[in-house]
């Protein structure tokens, strides 16, 4: 049975990522910075991977027979906070073997040069850059050697706005973690994947005011779609599954001229 970990997976993509892989028997951790919120979720997710299952007719989603319904793996609560990367070896510390890792979490910094916070650049900055190797770095030695991990990036990387500069550098800095730790973790699998705007993720909800936004992005997209929580869970799954997978550094947009 596999054990995944999701870093920032209480809400929006992690915790849709968690769903699938409990879904499909796996022992799964999900995290966010307050223990007491991450548990809450495991709680929730049980019960609706109890529903699901209930109702399922049955192909896994992930490997396994396709004989029958899948069998329901466990789900636990961990509090972890990427920001603060010197806390974050002792938070790992009740995690056994890793065979996926995952590395979701970061909160949003739309940071114009006009009045730049320089407070909200750096958190985000030591976040994606230091705080996920500082999980790769505590967990290394726990990782099985089939195991693989998943790095988040984001469009923003390729397609900038203003006030993106510190997101943009951030996304970037992702393809070359990809690159050295796929090379320094072998045979452990290193991926990372782009996703462009997410329309039924949490972030871009009740925001009338980022409607405009949102049109825009879908118009400069050739498939004229944006993608869904759904798409990029698919899109995780392979990079995640596929043996030959890795050093994979995935745009899920729909493309760009
Ligand atoms: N949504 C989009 O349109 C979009 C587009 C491109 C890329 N992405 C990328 O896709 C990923 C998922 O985005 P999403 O919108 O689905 O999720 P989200 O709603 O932004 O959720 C982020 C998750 O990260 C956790 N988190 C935040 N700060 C953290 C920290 N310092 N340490 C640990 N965990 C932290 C949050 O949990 P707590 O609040 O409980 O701590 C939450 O579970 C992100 O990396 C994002 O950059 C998203």
């Amino acid at each position: 049975m596999r054990n995944v970990l999701i870093i920032g997976s209480t809400q929006g993509t992690g915790r849709e990522l968690a769903a699938a892989y409990l879904r499909d028997g796996a022992n799964v951790v999900v995290t966010g910075r307050e223990a007491r919120r991450a548990e809450a979720v495991a709680a929730e997710l049980t019960a609706e991977t109890a529903t699901f299952t209930a109702a399922a007719s049955g192909q896994p989603l992930v490997g396994g027979t396709g004989e029958g319904p899948p069998s329901v793996g466990s789900v636990t609560g961990l509090a972890l906070d990427l920001s603060r990367p010197e806390t974050v070896a002792a938070a790992l510390a009740p995690v056994e073997q890793v065979d996926r890792l995952v590395l979701v979490g970061m909160v949003r910094d739309r940071n114009t040069l006009a009045g730049f916070d320089i407070a909200a650049a750096s958190q985000l900055a030591v976040t994606k850059i230091v705080g996920y190797t500082a999980v790769i770095a505590a967990l290394a030695e726990r990782l099985t050697p089939q195991a693989a991990v998943l790095l988040f990036g984001g469009g923003a990387k390729d397609y900038p706005y203003p006030g993106s500069t510190t997101l943009t550098a951030v996304n970037a800095a992702v393809t070359g973690m990809v690159r050295t730790l796929s090379v320094e973790l072998a045979p452990v699998r290193v991926n990372g994947i782009h996703p462009g705007p997410i329309r039924d993720s949490p972030f871009w909800q009740g925001k009338e005011e980022l409607a405009g936004t949102l049109a825009k992005f879908q118009a400069e997209t050739l498939t004229g779609e944006l993608g869904s929580m759904a798409d990029i869970v698919d899109a995780c799954l392979f990079l995640l599954e596929n043996r030959l997978a890795n050093g994979i550094d995935l745009p899920v947009d729909g493309g760009h001229a």
